[in-house]
């Protein structure tokens, strides 16, 4: 059997005939992880909304496997599994009834949900708390539970809208192992700001901005652009606001009594003592987005 295939084809999306949501996007989606990576509103919701079949487009084509979407019928339920961004659980169900709901939703059988439903529980560590009500479930909790039912039936596209958001440094990394385990045959779409959540288990990233997709290329090609671009200077505190007023400040640390600071720019200041830094895909995101 062939590598799935998932194609977008010139997409939009206007609201109220004025607001362009999304932009003429086009791409080519195969099995693997890609970081979907934004500024706020840059589309990138609109578009899992529209992958999910939960709004309409208003003109362009989804083909998966080259079958266009709305063809699938029925069927494409199966095949996507979703992670809203907006955690709707229902506050009164257990975690159990909550995953069989939604396995029958999704038109998954009896058996397979039966042992799914353990199966999932399990992997996002939340076996223990299978007969608690949802409502008692901290944010964290809540996250583990929609990562779960995106993945009921085991689906062929995973799409995720801000996995990670709001959760401690831990469960984060934990989320993150969970998505490339389930990577290895599926397509699955992550969407965050979180750059670190992506910038290693991607195979592509794609920067959208204003609906837009203004680049999509591994992070390692990425990180390439700014190649001799990233410097760290060493200042004292009372320098930092003339710094940053003149340079793309990225991340500021101490450092034996001085002040690290983390630029962008096509060369340092001479005026400090500066060191080359190797270019992360925050410096990427920083760079391209910086007067969004
Ligand atoms: N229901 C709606 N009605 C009108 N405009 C909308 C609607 N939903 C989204 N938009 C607009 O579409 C654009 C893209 O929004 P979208 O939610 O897709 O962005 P996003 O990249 O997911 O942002 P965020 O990072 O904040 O989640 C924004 O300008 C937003 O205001
Ligand atoms: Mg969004």
């Amino acid at each position: 059997m062939g590598k799935n295939e998932l194609r977008i084809e010139h997409l939009c999306k206007k609201y109220h005939k004025t607001e362009t949501a999304l932009n003429d996007f086009s791409y080519t989606f195969t099995d693997g992880i890609y970081g979907l990576l934004g500024p706020n509103g840059a589309g990138k919701t609109t578009l899992m909304n529209i992958i999910t079949s939960n709004i309409q487009e208003t003109s362009g084509k989804i083909l998966y496997n080259g079958r266009e979407f709305s063809k699938w019928g029925r069927e494409y339920k199966k095949k996507i599994g979703y992670m809203p961004q907006n955690q709707n659980v229902y506050p009164e169900f257990t975690l159990e009834r909550f995953l069989y709901y939604m396995s029958a939703l999704k038109g998954v059988d009896r058996q397979q949900a039966h042992r799914q439903v353990t199966e999932l529980a399990g992997k996002v560590n939340l076996l223990q708390s299978l007969h608690k009500r949802l409502g008692c479930f901290s944010g964290g909790m809540k996250q583990r539970v929609m990562l779960a039912q995106a993945l009921l039936g085991d689906p062929e596209i995973v799409i995720l809208d801000e996995p990670t958001a709001g959760l401690d440094p831990k469960e984060r990394i934990h989320i993150r192992n969970i998505i490339s385990e389930i990577a290895l045959k599926k397509i699955v779409i992550v969407a965050t700001h979180v750059v670190q959540d992506v910038e290693v288990i991607s195979k592509e990233i794609l920067l959208m901005q204003k609906g837009s997709l203004l680049l999509a290329e591994h992070t390692d090609a990425l990180c390439e652009k700014l190649q001799g671009k990233v410097h760290e200077i060493y200042c004292a505190e009372d320098e930092l606001r003339e710094i940053e007023h003149n340079y793309l400040v990225e991340n500021i640390s101490k450092s034996k009594g001085k002040l690290r600071v983390r630029i962008v720019a096509e060369k340092p200041p001479e005026k400090y003592i500066s060191v080359k830094a190797e270019p992360s895909l925050e410096d990427v995101y920083l760079y391209y987005f910086q007067d969004r």
